[in-house]
């Protein structure tokens, strides 16, 4: 009945979240409100990492890409599941750490990572710092000596995959701004180098080809990809590399239409890949790592707005107006993602409009989306849009000086604040 399984209709006609009447978290919390399904993340987290180590055995690893929803109470359910973080900055880290998360289980992306940012990975000692480019494994390989360090490496490669999504999130092509590129001989050359650096050790090879990506084929094809470039590292440089990181970019149900594969079967599907072609390469099996972002955190998250205003434009369109818009919710602006819509308190009516959803911030851009199938609206609903657990906060701003939605983890029946919602003294707080 709906886009995500772990959504309901109470007796009274509201929606639940995990058996949670989100009208009533609404009255209780105010809007907009971000929430996060506790359960299902668990479930996502534990799934992933259950069906690594079935298709895979013990040299796997998962883990969370931290850039697509992050608190410290995020960080404390994803290492209470026992998975491993994506962190991307200085900020990801340290929510990480102050959250008490095991910092040896951390990958560390970017693409322009600061002196700052390396030295606090290397001083909290991150697992792995994914390289991205040449100048910053000099600024690695000196920090390091300076600190009488030898962090673990890993370089982020690009596998030269054409992944079939939107331009925006693909990463594996030539024509992108993270990594090294195979075929010009970049990533060989670079990997040489690293190997005769003394401060540091090469532990992988990553890479990641996009996001909100349906077809396993791509990630079959970079894994081979991959290994064949671990191999030829081998045959010309006598060294195997330990280690392969496949990225993440799984793609989730936003609508109806929408129709991904089980995680189970993506990881089946490339364990088997990476075994076979170690076989045929004679390569030891890597250690493997995946880093799914949006399908652990997005069907996990609602995002709960009340009406404003109703506006009919004969013959054009309705705009049913919401007290948040782009600044909580800017993936329709940047593109065009369609979300499924539901007014919270008649949630077992029909849905008998097409309307537009829109925004409180001053720009027409600003939808949470358009044509989308809706119960009849009126001022005071409440509208909860679906699967905005992902990329929603984490992209949110305080554009026309809003305050920032709070988020609350939902849990059978119960809910907490995991994030307080702003208040007009936090708009003004760095304000001289
Ligand atoms: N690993 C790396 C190195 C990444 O760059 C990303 C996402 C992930 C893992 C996680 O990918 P996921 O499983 O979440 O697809 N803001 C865009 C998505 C940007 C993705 C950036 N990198 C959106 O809202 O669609």
């Amino acid at each position: 009945m709906f886009v995500s399984e772990n959504l309901g209709v109470n007796e009274k006609g509201h929606l639940t979240v995990s058996g949670t009447d989100t009208v009533e978290l609404a009255a209780e919390y105010g809007t907009p409100l971000y929430v996060m399904d506790e359960e299902m993340v668990r479930s996502n987290c534990s799934r992933f990492r259950d069906s690594m180590k079935k298709f895979y055995g013990e040299k796997g690893e998962v883990h969370y890409a931290s850039k697509a929803f992050s608190c410290m109470e995020m960080c404390r359910i994803v290492a209470s599941e026992g998975i491993g973080l994506d962190a991307v900055s200085i900020g990801e880290l340290y929510t990480a750490l102050k959250a008490g998360f095991p910092m040896e289980k951390i990958g560390f992306h970017g693409n322009n990572k600061t002196d700052a940012e390396l030295e606090f990975a290397v001083d909290n000692g991150v697992g792995h710092i994914i390289v991205d480019n040449i100048s910053e494994l000099h600024r690695l390989e000196a920090i390091a000596a300076a600190k009488g360090k030898k962090p673990a490496i890993m370089f982020r490669i690009k596998p030269g995959i054409d992944a079939h999504t939107h331009d925006f999130v693909k990463t594996g092509q030539i024509d992108s701004k993270f990594g090294f590129a195979l075929e010009t001989g970049e990533a060989f050359d670079a990997v040489k180098e690293a190997l005769s650096c003394e401060n540091i050790s090469l532990a992988g090879l990553h890479c990641h080809i996009g996001s909100q990506i349906f077809d396993i084929a791509p990630f079959e094809e970079a894994a081979k990809v991959m290994l064949g470039f671990i191999a030829k590292i081998k045959t010309e440089l006598g060294y195997e590399v330990p280690g392969l990181n496949l990225g993440g970019g799984f793609g989730i149900k936003y609508m109806d239409k929408d129709d991904p594969q089980p995680f189970e079967v993506f990881l089946e599907r490339v364990s088997a890949v990476v075994k076979s072609e170690c076989e045929k390469l004679g390569l030891t099996q890597p250690f493997m790592y995946i880093e799914p972002g949006r399908s652990i955190a997005a069907p996990a998250g609602l995002t709960l707005y009340t009406v404003g205003a109703r506006k009919e434009i004969p013959n054009i369109r309705t705009y049913i107006s919401v007290d948040g818009g782009m600044a909580d919710s800017p993936r329709y602006i940047l593109y065009k993602s369609e979300y499924e819509a539901i007014v919270a308190n008649k949630a077992n009516e029909e849905r008998t409009e097409k309307v537009t959803i829109a925004g409180k911030c001053c720009e027409s851009g600003d939808l949470i989306g358009e044509n989308m199938s809706l119960q009849h609206a009126e001022s005071g609903d409440i509208i909860a849009v679906c699967a905005t657990g992902a990329y929603n906060y984490s992209m949110s701003s305080n554009y026309n000086r809003l305050q920032k939605p709070a988020v609350v983890f939902v849990n059978k029946g119960t809910s907490r604040i995991a994030v307080k919602r702003e208040t007009l003294d936090d708009i003004i707080r760095n304000d001289v």
